[in-house]
């Protein structure tokens, strides 16, 4: 008999975990899954980016319809009316394609779905649903949920205070939705109802949105929101929220101190972050515990100080994205199989989805001005795109940030409606190891987006041809 029943259990089947269970199957190890919800895919799927990018996507067609966009292209259209609940139904539809899809998956490749919740008996050992569950390697892929804001309380049924999975279903358009945070979800799901008819208001408790981003990002990106109608109020602090009848009503007053304002809403978001979901997980009974803010700390081959157990994606540190959880759950199986998996943290894509995309990879100018890295500068704006300007799209710009002495590029920022797409290629090049001169000299294919890329490169090298 076995002395374990599996080579390796996942806890957890996001797009760390169901990845991380694949590619493990994939090598040839007994492989089982163990995850709570009703469906597989974790956040993500369920309740994250793909929800939230069907959203944007549908929202954004009705914009365009609705507002006149389309007329300046002489496509005229009738009377542009939603039908929010098929809005909803088409993105319910696309989540359970692919949430589905991962079960296929795992049928394929034989890795065993454990439905329940998993808590750790020993170092090698988990309960899931009353049965102990034995393997060789534990790979803990727990991932993140809404970080609450103390004093406010969510309650998604009631559709009034929400939080992300809320906002991602709310049944009517609100007439005014505060934003309770200028990150990421607030942006892209302020999007998605500010498109359908809302006034949306946005509360930042720093001075600028979109933290972590580059500051020619974050400056513009500002500007880009405020003239769609995003009203957004920087170095304020909400103090709490009281809810009445249908109507919240938002208490605020400036970061550093003074004033209290209070702001009627029909909705309000709570998006100020994610936190790890460790509890009722019991690691301490495989002889772990988590670090201040309730990650699990690992080394560069994503395995914790406790051997036979290994952790990946939100619930450690580093940049809570999906694409990085999938990349680790890959390395970890490797590594666990006895290869050697890589994922190299330095260069991680983020985008914000929305309209135009914010995208960047690398290091920020700040970051590399505060580690006093002499670098190079090369901008390009879309404005002097050929095919931005044939569509009429041409708000943004490239950014690409050489060092100084060797000009290998160690950051490009992104601000188009094609940033998403166009970063992919700045991050294959950093990947190489690439000089601003070999973007610059690469033959990028006319008229695309991606010549911008090409010739903020250039303007690396002092010499752009279309500025
Ligand atoms: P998760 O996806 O959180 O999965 C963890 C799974 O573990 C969950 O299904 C949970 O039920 C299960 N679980 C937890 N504890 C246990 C237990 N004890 N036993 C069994 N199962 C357990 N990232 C992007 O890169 N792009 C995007 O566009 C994007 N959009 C987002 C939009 C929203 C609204 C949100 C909220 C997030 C978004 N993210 C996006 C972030 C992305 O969803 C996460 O970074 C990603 O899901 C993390 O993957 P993970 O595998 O680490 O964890
Ligand atoms: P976030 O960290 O992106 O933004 C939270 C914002 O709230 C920050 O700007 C912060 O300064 C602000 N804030 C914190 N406390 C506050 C307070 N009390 N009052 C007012 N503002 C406050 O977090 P967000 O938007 O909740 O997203 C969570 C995670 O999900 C992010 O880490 C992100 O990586 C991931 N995500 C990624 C997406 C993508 O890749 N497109 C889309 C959505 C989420």
């Amino acid at each position: 008999m076995a002395e374990f029943d599996f080579d390796v259990l996942v806890i957890g089947a996001g797009p760390g975990g169901y990845v991380a269970a694949i590619r493990a199957a994939q090598l040839g190890l007994k492989t089982a899954c163990a995850e709570s919800r009703e469906t597989l895919g974790g956040t993500c799927l369920n309740v994250g980016c793909i929800p939230s990018k069907a959203l944007l996507h549908a929202s954004e067609l009705y914009e365009e319809a609705h507002s006149g966009a389309l007329a300046k292209f002489g496509v005229n259209v009738g009377k542009t009316t939603l039908d929010l609940d098929q809005m909803h139904a088409e993105k319910v539809k696309a989540v359970g394609e692919l949430t589905g899809g991962i079960e296929f998956l795992f049928k394929k490749n034989k890795v065993e779905w454990l439905k329940g919740l998993a808590s750790f008996t020993s170092a090698n050992s988990v309960e899931v649903n009353g049965k102990t569950v034995t393997a060789k390697n534990i790979i803990i892929a727990t991932g993140s949920s809404v970080a609450p804001l103390p004093g406010v309380e969510v309650d998604n049924e009631k559709a009034i205070v929400v939080d992300s999975t809320g906002a991602l279903a709310l049944p009517k358009v609100p007439d005014h939705l505060v934003v309770i945070g200028g990150g990421v979800i607030g942006l892209e799901l302020g999007s998605v109802w500010r498109r359908l008819g809302a006034k949306v208001t946005v509360i930042e408790y720093l001075d600028q949105i979109l933290p972590g981003m580059d500051k020619d990002v974050r400056k513009d990106g500002a500007r880009i929101f405020k003239k769609q109608g995003f009203d957004i109020k920087t170095s304020t602090k909400v103090t709490g929220v009281s809810v009445k009848g249908k109507k919240a009503t938002v208490t605020v007053e400036p970061a550093a101190g003074g004033d209290v304002t209070n702001i009627e809403a029909d909705a309000v978001l709570v998006c100020i972050g994610r936190r790890p979901n460790t509890s009722g997980l019991n690691v301490e009974a495989a002889g772990l515990s988590t670090n201040d803010r309730g990650l699990i700390e690992v080394d560069h081959r994503m395995q914790t100080k406790v051997k036979s157990v290994w952790a990946i994606g939100d619930v450690t540190p580093g940049l809570m994205l999906a694409h990085r959880a999938e990349d680790e759950g890959i390395a970890v199986a490797e590594n666990i199989a006895g290869q050697t998996g890589i994922v190299n943290h330095d260069i991680i894509p983020g985008v914000v989805y929305t309209h135009p995309e914010m995208a960047g990879v690398g290091k920020t100018e700040d970051e590399l001005s505060a580690a006093g890295v002499a670098i190079k500068i090369g901008k390009f704006p879309f404005a002097g795109n050929s095919r931005a300007k044939a569509n009429r799209d041409t708000e943004g710009f490239v950014k690409v940030i050489s060092d100084a002495n060797s000009d290998r590029v160690l950051g490009v920022h992104i601000i188009s409606s094609l940033a998403g797409t166009l970063i992919a290629q700045a991050a294959q090049a950093m990947e190489f190891g690439a000089t601003s001169e070999d973007i610059a000299y690469t033959c990028h294919a006319h008229p695309t987006h991606s010549e911008a890329l090409k010739e903020a490169a250039m303007a690396v090298q002092g010499k752009p041809i279309h500025m």
